[in-house]
């Protein structure tokens, strides 16, 4: 297998992670640290520390030292200028006494000084760059079980077994390839028996989720999994488990030991030196000093020489003076003496990795006779086996100072020992104000490395017990996660009405609406231009008969002895007065008076209401209503019958015309009024009708089963040949619309609008007892300070683009929301927000277009058919 790094091909060897073929290939340098740019090498060789991040096929900061090799893949240093082994940013080494912590908030102080350095350390700053342009895939996938146990170690495969014999569903989760835990690498523990885990793999009702990695453990015992690579067509599927109960058996982990110059590549934990050993085949050195207090180096020292690595000597931290080397170590010098060696094991203190029991909602505490932090306090639901509940680790009898203040603590931010000791003189001496003060345990690593370093420092620049220091916070994610694994698979979902294949055959240009797709427009000829055919719609909608689909609006059937109550609440209009056959304007705010969403409502008997609502607000409305439902004991039923309705506009001065051809139902202005509603019959199919005038012509607005909308919009199109009915679309009816001056909510309304100053307090009713924004809406009626919404009428040429800015006296005034060319007018006309104070009729405002200021005239009238005429006929 080969693959790619630097542009070089490398050989690995089958199950080789990239760090251990490159290990094996002479590489020691993996990464150059994040402010220093010091040459860093394998230090945990278990994806703890962030020492082997590298850009991996495109992605950034993959820990190369859990990463499996793929034939071709790609491998680059990040983070250096121009190369691992040669970083000209590793000068700033030399400055460091220039940049102490929290350095840029003291001496950027000024905003030009700032301004000018933002960019150059906006560029030397952060870690990996994306440079991927190939898509890939992700996929979520959801799993319930009774227990999930976290690490397939030996005490979660004890557990798994002990479950899955009780007959419960177990998930056993592992971030390694094969189950085992530290036992495949640590040989003298005694291996985990091969026919305990055959048993295991051998019940149906216990899956094992291997090279996956449990990053978070939420409410809810919600746990969020990232399976890698588990199919050909997916390199990651994000599992959320959701388990009755989840046991942590996640082990342990080993943290450096601090002396000067611990962080030189060559300088590894000893449980790296034992995987790469074991796991890998691979000798880290040829000659080796093994670092580590007395009863904790036996272990290393053995394996080391029987794997025939010279161990020259065995040393504690506090020994050592320190290390020498440039790119790597080249030996060590010691109170003892002075050893060549290219590898230093150290045996570093051992720490329960129990992040999952903490977001669980346990805690950490200081036990003095472990020398550790242990979890305690759990929830029911979750328990701690083995390592990760400090069994079997050894007792640490303190955390061990920093030798010298140059000592990096933190190797993700390069936070030294002196940066700590200065945040603390700084009066950052809590753990968790100086972690965000000086970055450590912030960084790839989250305080793995680290934390217990810092501690012992706090601890003793402010006199306090470690105990009394206690730990930083715990906080999913926890190893971090893929932005693709979050987001998961590029699933768009589109909603068809049910006229769409219809819409097609009429040549439609299709635009996307919230979840929907809507016809933009008809080009009914090659020959015309969107243009052209959008002005071929306006007329025939304004002088002969046009047909719109509608179906995208919410509806919503609402039955019951109560419904005009709960109307009543919600909606700022009064509804239980609404006489059976009527529709009214419906107008909905928040308790704050914010207009939210508007649409009719239709009242078809005494106990049955229809509503429509905007086409991307529906499930919203639908909660609203739900919400100042519940617990008031109201006999109401509310239906979202959406998707079991079709709906059509069909508008113009003859479109009762058309219509009569296909029903019975009186249409004439006598029997059939202005917002009037009618349950009747439209070429056989039995169908709500709605009279009213959203673009300002004589219209019906027909809801009627889905499975029938097709047959209807063709049946109506065919009765219309005559009266030279034309489909029109989204495009048209926003023309149509704005020329009377109606309002889209959400495009001329903003989070901030209320109905006065949108032009809308005809549609509130302060005389109703109570509803919700009542309060704000009685002081906005009568204190409309911000700004009110106009119309206008350009008088120059051009067309504002939306948002364009609105200039009165000299000075900004606001902006335009909605500008359309009108054929009716002869002039651009638009919606735009001024202040109230300029919101007068026939006043001059200035609009910009295409960069120049034109005139225009307010008005407060709609642009077409200010009375309303055509509306009636
Ligand atoms: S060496 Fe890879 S994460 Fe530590």
């Amino acid at each position: 297998m080969n693959f790619l790094f630097q542009g070089h091909a490398v050989e690995a060897k089958d199950g080789d992670t990239i760090a251990a073929a490159l290990y094996r290939n002479g590489q020691r340098t993996f990464s150059r640290s994040f402010k220093y740019h010091r040459p860093r090498g394998l230090l945990c060789v278990a994806g703890k520390c962030p020492n082997c991040l590298m850009n991996v096929d495109g992605i950034p900061n993959i820990r190369t030292c859990i990463t499996s090799v793929r034939d071709g893949m790609r491998v680059k240093a990040q983070n250096v200028f121009p190369s691992l082994e040669t970083d000209w940013l590793s000068i700033t080494q030399r400055f460091a006494w220039l940049m102490p912590v929290g350095w840029y908030y003291k001496t950027f102080t000024h905003r030009t000084s700032w301004h000018a350095v933002e960019p150059f350390i906006r560029k030397v700053a952060g870690l990996g760059e994306v440079l991927t342009t190939e898509s890939r895939s992700y996929e979520h996938s959801w799993l319930h079980c009774d227990r999930a146990v976290i690490g397939g170690g030996w005490a979660g495969i004890e557990a798994a077994q002990a479950a899955g014999a009780r007959g419960e569903q177990v998930v056993l989760v592992d971030d390694q390839p094969e189950l085992g835990g530290q036992s495949r690498y640590r040989k003298r523990g005694g291996k985990v028996p091969s026919d305990l885990i055959e048993r295991l793999q051998a019940l149906p009702n216990v899956r094992i989720l291997l090279d996956s990695y449990c990053f978070g453990l939420y409410e809810g015992n919600l746990l969020g999994i990232v399976q890698r690579n588990p199919h050909p067509g997916a390199v990651e599927r994000l599992v959320h488990l959701r388990a009755e109960h989840t046991t942590v058996t996640t082990g342990a982990y080993e943290t450096p030991l601090l002396f000067p110059n611990h962080d030189l590549p060559g300088v590894m934990l000893s449980t790296g030196v034992l995987r790469l050993l074991h796991l890998y085949g691979i000798q880290a050195g040829k000659r080796a000093v093994v670092v580590g207090a007395r009863g904790a180096t036996e272990e290393i020292s053995a394996e080391l020489r029987d794997a025939g690595i010279q161990v020259m000597a065995t040393v504690s931290a506090e020994q050592v003076r320190t290390v020498t080397g440039s790119a790597s170590v080249k030996g060590i010098q010691t109170e003892v003496g002075r050893f060549a060696c290219d590898l230093i094991a150290v045996c570093g203190l051992e720490v329960p990795d129990a992040g999952l029991a903490v977001q669980a909602g346990g805690k950490l505490s200081w036990s003095a006779a472990h020398g550790m932090f242990l979890p305690t306090g759990l929830p029911k639901h979750v328990s701690l086996l083995g390592a990760a509940a400090g069994e079997g680790l050894r007792a640490n009898v303190s955390i061990p100072l920093p030798p010298s203040k140059r000592a990096f603590v933190c190797l993700c931010s390069d936070v030294s020992s002196q940066d700590l000791c200065d945040g603390v003189a700084e009066g950052f001496d809590h753990i968790e104000t100086l972690k965000r003060y000086t970055t450590t345990t912030m960084g790839p690593c989250q305080g793995r490395m680290c934390q217990l370093s810092a501690i012992g420092v706090c601890a003793h620049e402010t006199g306090r017990s470690t105990a009394e220091i206690g730990v930083t916070t715990s906080r999913p994610p926890s190893p971090g996660v893929t932005l693709g694994a979050l987001a998961g698979s590029g699933h768009n979902p589109i909603r068809r009405t049910p006229m769409h294949y219809a819409h097609e055959k009429l040549g439609v240009v299709w635009m996307d609406m919230s979840d929907w797709r809507r016809p933009r427009y008809y080009r009914t000829s090659p020959a015309f231009a969107e243009k052209e055919c959008i002005q071929a719609e306006y007329r025939a909608v304004r002088e002969a008969v046009g047909i719109i689909d509608v179906s995208t609006l919410g509806k919503l059937a609402l039955r019951g002895a109560d419904c005009g109550k709960l109307l009543d609440k919600v909606y700022t209009h009064r509804f239980s007065d609404l006489p059976p056959g009527r529709v009214r304007y419906a107008l909905m705010c928040d308790e704050g008076g914010v207009i939210l969403d508007d649409g009719t409502i239709a009242r078809l008997g005494d106990d049955r209401y229809f509503i429509t609502t905007t086409t991307g607000n529906l499930e919203f409305v639908q909660q609203w209503l739900d919400w100042y439902l519940a617990g008031t004991g109201w006999d109401v039923h509310i239906a979202n019958v959406t998707a079991g309705y079709g709906a059509m506009n069909i508008a113009g001065p003859r479109s009762r015309e058309v219509l009569s051809k296909l029903t019975h139902c009186d249409l004439a202005s006598p029997a059939f009024p202005y917002m009037a509603c009618r349950e009747a019959e439209v070429g056989a199919i039995p169908v709500v009708m709605l009279r009213i005038g959203f673009v300002g012509e004589t219209g019906w607005e027909i809801h009627c089963p889905a499975e029938s909308a097709e047959g209807l919009w063709e049946a109506l199109l065919e009765a219309g040949q005559e009266s030279k009915i034309r489909p029109f679309g989204v495009e048209a009816q926003r023309l149509l619309r704005l020329e009377k001056r109606h309002v889209i909510v959400g495009v001329d309304t903003d989070a901030l609008t209320n109905p006065y100053e949108a032009d809308l307090a005809w549609a509130v009713k302060l005389e109703k007892p109570d509803f919700v924004g009542k309060a704000c809406l009685s002081r906005a009626a009568v204190d409309l300070s911000r700004e009110r919404l106009i119309g206008f009428v350009l008088r120059g040429p051009g067309l504002p683009q939306d948002g364009a800015a609105i200039v009165a006296d000299g000075e900004l005034a606001g902006r335009v929301t909605s500008t359309r060319h009108s054929p009716a007018r002869q002039a651009a006309v638009g919606l735009g927000w001024v202040k109230v104070a300029q919101a007068k009729e026939g006043m001059t405002i200035n609009v910009r277009v295409d960069g120049k200021l034109v005139p225009a005239t307010i008005t407060m009238q709609p642009f077409y058919d200010p009375e309303g005429g055509r509306l009636r006929q």
